[in-house]
């Protein structure tokens, strides 16, 4: 049987990966899929030094690749929302199949994309756009098909987690670290985008359509990054027997679905407190299957091509299968798609960590603790720290049990309000993921 051809667009760090790949594995990934893949054109505005594409033709302008009538399958890595969105449109409209890694596009213009692409009896396959080389994708997809998914919890940002782990365990600046993980290429072009929590929030809306078969819903994601934390958080969380993650945490309840992604307290003692550096992890809770982990490089050249590659040897061996009977996008049949809401993120419900602090007169905890107890809160621990030299304040830290966000954020206000308390509350939310 004649190789099936594919155009790659983007020759970036992933680009360059997924041709290496596809070059080196060449023999094996034909026996996998039944038959030879061909790289017949690359998109690319400059070279690769990491990648010798020897004399596959290579075109400056993308939509050669899109409108070329002899590829089948066009892989978008362009990145970005804007010309990748047209690439997938117009390769969709001449008849081909995508395979993207890009995660914005996906979940921001994911159901259209989708629908156009049912509309052509085409594939658009985006395993390599969350948790870069882990398959979690085809995990909850197809592995977990039988369960009701109840909640899943993911680090699911490499440059995120590796500031992390660096200010925890070697007191580096964020900045400095921040600097690193561009240096290494795991950050975003914008790197806002991977500190504020927006690259995760893009991964968390795909996984969460996937877990609860509901629509793409990225604008009503709650994003909270990493820039305020603060190294006296992470040893005071460190002191209590916890972790700080940044955390995407999609959770089914009766009145909708929590989506969000802030930093977390995790107990130490779990085995996702424990992925450090650049690597990711996505934790899924199913009613059959209970707790399962997934966990590997979430970014970076060959991990990520592996996904891509993964997609790829998916659509040939589909190619020709009956459109209908392919493994639908979101996991659920178009057509069953639920309207169950996502929550605002004063409806959605966490234990949280509270620092207070607070001047050192008789009285204060006591006045901590009616606001907290006025409220329903009940607080599970409470350290109070020695006198600050430097402010003469008394740090409080406290972990709640479970409570609605609204009630916190009242709490909070009331606290603030206390003549005997200084400044803002720091409050990081805390998720036992048992
Ligand atoms: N910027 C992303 C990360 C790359 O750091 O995880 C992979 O999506």
């Amino acid at each position: 049987m004649n190789p099936v051809k594919v155009g790659i667009c983007g020759l970036g760090t992933v680009g360059g990966g997924t041709f290496n790949v596809l070059k080196r594995n060449a023999e094996e990934i034909a026996r996998r899929a039944g038959r030879g893949i061909e790289v017949a054109q690359i998109a690319a505005r400059r070279p690769n030094p990491k990648c010798d594409t020897g004399s596959t033709p290579i075109t400056a302008d993308i939509f050669d690749v899109a409108n070329n009538p002899e590829i089948d399958v066009v892989i978008e890595l362009i990145g970005g929302y804007t010309l990748a969105y047209e690439l997938v449109l117009k390769a969709i409209e001449n008849g081909k199949h995508v395979v993207t890694a890009n995660k914005a596009l996906i979940a921001v213009h994911g159901n259209e994309i989708f629908a156009k692409a049912r509309e052509k009896g085409v594939i658009v396959a985006f395993e390599a756009a969350v948790a870069g080389g882990i398959p979690v994708i085809k995990a909850i997809r197809e592995g977990l098909a039988a369960n009701r998914i109840n909640w899943l919890a993911g680090i699911i940002n490499g440059t995120g987690n590796f500031i992390l782990t660096e200010m925890r365990e070697k007191g580096r600046a964020f900045a400095d670290v921040l600097k690193e993980a561009q240096a290494l290429g795991y950050a975003e072009a914008d790197p806002t985008f991977d500190v504020e929590g927006i690259d995760a929030a893009h991964k968390l809306t795909i996984l969460a359509s996937i877990a609860f078969g509901i629509p793409l819903q990225f604008d009503k994601a709650y994003t909270e990054g990493i820039t305020q934390l603060t190294t006296a958080d992470v040893n005071y969380a460190e002191a209590l027997g916890y972790r700080i993650k940044h955390l995407g945490v999609a959770r089914r309840t009766d009145s909708g679905i929590e989506l969000r992604v802030h930093p977390t307290l995790i107990p130490a003692d779990r085995l996702i407190a424990n992925v450090n550096g650049v690597m990711n992890a996505v934790m899924v809770n199913g009613d059959a299957a209970g707790s399962t982990l997934f966990y590997g490089a979430g970014a970076g050249m060959e991990p990520t091509a592996s996904s891509v590659v993964a997609d790829l040897v998916d659509v040939v061996r589909a190619m020709t299968a009956d459109p209908e009977n392919r493994v639908p996008h979101l996991a659920f049949q178009p057509d069953s798609l639920s309207d169950h809401p996502i929550l605002p993120i004063d409806a959605c419900e966490s234990a949280y960590y509270l620092r207070i602090q607070a001047k050192d007169h008789p009285g204060v905890l006591a006045q901590v603790a009616t606001i907290l107890s006025e409220r329903g809160i009940n607080i599970e621990s409470i350290m109070q720290m020695e006198v600050e030299e430097h402010d003469g304040l008394v740090p409080m830290i406290l972990v709640t049990h479970r409570v609605l966000e609204s009630r916190i954020i009242e709490a909070i206000a009331a606290l603030e309000a206390l003549d005997d308390v200084v400044g803002n509350v720091v409050r990081i939310r805390v998720e036992q993921l048992n």
